[in-house]
């Protein structure tokens, strides 16, 4: 079996968050002190994935490659492609097909941001499941925002609803999706909706019915949050702030993770800090190294 693939999902028009978006993709924008999808692709790392895929559009498709390169400086390979209508979220199956290959994949919208003490292990325990789809489902205030899990009195998932008027849980389906290869022949199979989107939960539901869904809860130690619109931009801001101020502990930093999985060393996280070094982002990074040391002394 071939080796977990990503995708992250960076493209739609952001309309939400206008005027910012305007002269930027929303996937850029700064959560605290990092561009949004730094926290994606950190999640991905996490996982243990190391090829990934991101998908913009075609006008902002440069700025992430001189963001993001191609991933060699954090010890991944990062390739890029392009979305030219955001006809639905599933078309990064069909869009990233050859990337894909054989593997099984992950895809992560490029607006979502995860956090917590067990994400670690779920996601390196999505990641060695190769069969099927396996999603996360989390409570929310607002479910009707969301595809909607819905369980019977059994605890199992029976169904999923896009965007319900009348939800029955509270339990959203989160933005990150693990699947079996078989991913890409659904896909093709599936219709446009009403509003004349691909949409990811009947690809979820595909696989509902023929048994290979699995939904596992996260619990209210995770942090799962929105950068949708205005307000919960500024609060995703606040919540890495506050984290960060307390702990001195990035949350989301892709080079220190990359250096923590072994895939940099020293000398090549040293010179990463040397392009952030009037930011403070920098002196993390230095710091991460000269503090290790002085703890094995
Ligand atoms: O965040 C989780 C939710 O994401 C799920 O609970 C829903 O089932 C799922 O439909 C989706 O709902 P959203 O309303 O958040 O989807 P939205 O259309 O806002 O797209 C999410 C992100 O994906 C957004 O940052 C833009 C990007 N996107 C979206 C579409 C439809 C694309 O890059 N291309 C697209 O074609």
């Amino acid at each position: 079996m071939s080796k977990r693939k990503g995708i992250i999902l960076a493209g739609g028009t952001g309309s939400r968050l206008s005027p910012i978006t305007l002269g930027v993709s929303k996937q850029l924008l700064p959560v605290y002190d990092k561009p949004m999808i730094y926290y994606p692709l950190s999640t991905l790392m996490l996982a243990g994935i190391t090829e990934i895929l991101i998908i913009t559009n075609k006008k902002d498709k440069p700025n992430f490659e001189r963001l993001l390169k191609d991933g060699q400086q954090i010890g991944i390979n990062i390739k890029y492609a392009i979305q030219d209508k955001p006809e639905g979220i599933p078309q990064a199956f069909t869009i990233g097909e050859s990337f894909i290959d054989d593997s099984p994949v992950t895809l992560i919208l490029g607006d979502n941001l995860f956090h917590g003490q067990d994400l670690i292990s779920k996601l390196q325990k999505c990641n060695s499941l190769n069969i099927g789809a396996n999603l996360f489902a989390y409570p929310v205030r607002d479910p009707e925002n969301y595809g909607v899990a819905e369980f019977n009195n059994k605890g199992k998932l029976i169904n999923i609803i896009e965007k319900p008027k009348n939800p029955k849980t509270q339990y959203a389906i989160t933005g990150i999706y693990f699947y079996d290869n078989s991913v890409i022949e659904r896909t093709k199979m599936l219709k446009k909706s009403v509003r004349g989107e691909y949409e990811i939960t009947d690809l979820n539901l595909s696989y509902l019915k023929d048994n290979k869904l699995n939904v596992e809860l996260m619990g209210r130690g995770m942090a799962w949050l929105d950068t949708g619109n205005f307000e919960s931009l500024h609060e995703a801001s606040g919540y890495i702030r506050t984290l960060e101020h307390r702990q001195g502990l990035k949350v989301g930093c892709p080079e220190e993770i990359a250096w923590r999985m072994g895939w940099i060393d020293n000398k090549q996280l040293s010179s990463l800090a040397i392009t952030t070094s009037k930011s403070g982002y920098g002196e993390y990074l230095i710091n991460l190294i000269s503090k290790t040391k002085a703890q094995t002394q």
